[in-house]
């Protein structure tokens, strides 16, 4: 059997660092045996040496931190082409840039090209596993999965769900698109490391016979993740109570639907009150948390100490596009500064907790990735803390485990991610050029644009060229 070996400061939990305050495990100088994809053994180098093969190497990672890889609970593949794009709040976000966007995956190459940049940039921030939207077209989830599983990567994703409230090039058939998610579902749903996740967009964007239609599936299936949106911004929340006037709240949307329950991830649950949250938490259903997103777009902060409270479930998500960054660590950050604003102090372990383990957890990928443990799949992050000089001088002074952690999260981006490991093959994509990210169908798309461009300056009043 082919084995590889890593060397390094192992760093993973063994428990919720909000149930106790000794569940960060640490072996300073450890090392990772790797078979098959399998974390095959782990301990201290001195000890586990000695059962290396006289031809096995060891990848000496001396002075980096080995975590499990990031799991983004809540991401959307077709936007990194409208991240950075300011609007007046979520609405008029979806409208003016992202829609636009995603009627161009209507083209399959645009989704295959897509798929490969975004998995990518997963890998280029040391994030292993993730929950994904596409578009309302099954062939972007079927790009997605069929790149992912290149990949061997754990991945769940899902077609969104949108029969109204959308441009007409978006609209799903009511019961059509269903059936479509069906179909996914069967051709991908626990293939390789896939998942698949029922995904209606958000509450607006669905009548109540599709989120009734969808909720049938996730009873009928109850295997399949459901994946959505739930009270983001106030004038959202104040759209759906309009749409569905009966509702007692938002939540109560998804659950007379029956797409409340365990393996259902909602991303934001800002605007909630106290008998959502609890009703939330007894459903065992996670709550994705996207502060970069939330900032962005204004639509608020998440009240970590009430969600705790609760007992909800929480894992973090990047909502890229609406959020800022693919990075768990800018995430990361983001959740601890929104947290401090409303109060409540966070600390690096259970920010990084959130982003491995207890994401798998959540996930109920328990023993399978989120640990660094024997048995495990071998999905783990390198982290260089002196990846930047600011970041050499500061962690030099680090006088713990956590507070390298603390460094990392608040300086670090993607340059601190020396390696990712996928089933223990190394998958940081290696000179990702700004030139290299444009792809065969951009340049297509690029030149077409400057023949047309071109086109009318030929044809301008008067006849004439201009000049440069
Ligand atoms: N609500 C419905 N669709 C979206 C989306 O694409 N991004 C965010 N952040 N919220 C949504
Ligand atoms: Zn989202």
């Amino acid at each position: 059997m082919a084995r590889s070996a890593l060397r390094g400061r192992l760093v993973d939990f063994v428990g919720d660092p909000s149930h106790s305050d000794s569940v960060l495990r640490v072996i300073d100088d450890g090392l990772l045996l790797i078979g098959e994809g399998r974390i095959v053994a782990r301990g201290e180098y001195g000890k586990l040496a000695s059962a290396l093969g006289p031809d096995e190497e060891v990848a000496d990672y001396t002075g980096c931190l080995l975590l499990p890889g990031f799991i983004d609970t809540h991401t959307h593949f077709p936007q990194l082409d409208v991240i950075a794009s300011p609007a007046d709040g979520l609405l008029d976000w979806l409208t003016q840039h992202t829609y636009p966007a995603e009627a161009r995956f209507a083209d399959p190459a645009v989704c295959e090209d897509a798929a490969r940049f975004f998995l990518d940039e997963l890998s280029a921030n040391g994030t292993t596993s993730a929950c994904v939207l596409g578009t309302v077209h099954a062939q972007s989830v079927e790009a997605l999965f069929t790149e992912a599983q290149a990949r061997g990567m754990r991945l769940v994703a899902g077609k969104c769900l949108m029969d109204r409230n959308c441009p007409p090039e978006l609209r799903d058939e009511t019961d059509a698109g269903v059936y479509q998610s069906v179909e996914l579902a069967d051709r991908w749903h626990g293939k390789g490391r896939l998942a698949y996740a029922i995904t209606p967009r958000f509450a607006a964007s669905c009548t109540e016979r599709q989120l009734k239609l969808a909720g049938e599936l996730a009873r009928a299936r109850p295997e399949l993740y459901v994946q959505s949106h739930l009270a983001e911004s106030e004038a959202e929340v104040k759209w759906v109570r309009e749409l569905f006037p009966r509702a007692r709240s938002y939540l109560d949307v998804y659950d007379a639907a029956g797409l409340l329950r365990s393996r259902s991830v909602y991303a934001h649950c800002i605007w909630l009150d106290g008998a959502d949250r609890r009703r939330f938490a007894q459903a065992r259903a996670t709550a994705a948390v996207c502060p970069t997103s939330n900032l962005f777009l204004g639509s608020g902060a998440f009240d970590f100490r009430q969600a705790m409270q609760a007992g909800m479930s929480i894992a973090l998500g990047t909502d890229v596009g609406g959020g800022e960054s693919p990075s768990m660590l800018a995430t990361m950050r983001a959740a601890h500064d929104v947290a401090r604003a409303r109060g409540t102090a966070l600390s690096a372990a259970q920010l990084y907790y959130w982003a491995t383990r207890g994401a798998a957890q959540a996930l109920g990928w328990d023993d399978q990735v989120g640990t660094l443990e024997s048995g495990a799949e071998a999905d783990v992050v390198v982290l260089d803390p002196a990846a930047t000089p600011l970041l050499a001088r500061r962690t030099a002074a680090a006088e713990s485990v956590e507070s390298l952690l603390f460094a990392l999260m608040v300086l670090g981006d993607d340059r601190v991610v020396r390696e990712t490991f996928v089933a223990g093959r190394p998958s940081k994509p290696r000179q990702r050029l700004a030139s290299s990210a444009t792809s065969a169908v951009d340049s297509a798309r690029t030149r077409e644009l400057s023949r047309r461009f071109m086109g009318r300056l030929r044809t301008a009043p008067g006849g004439g060229v201009l000049k440069p």
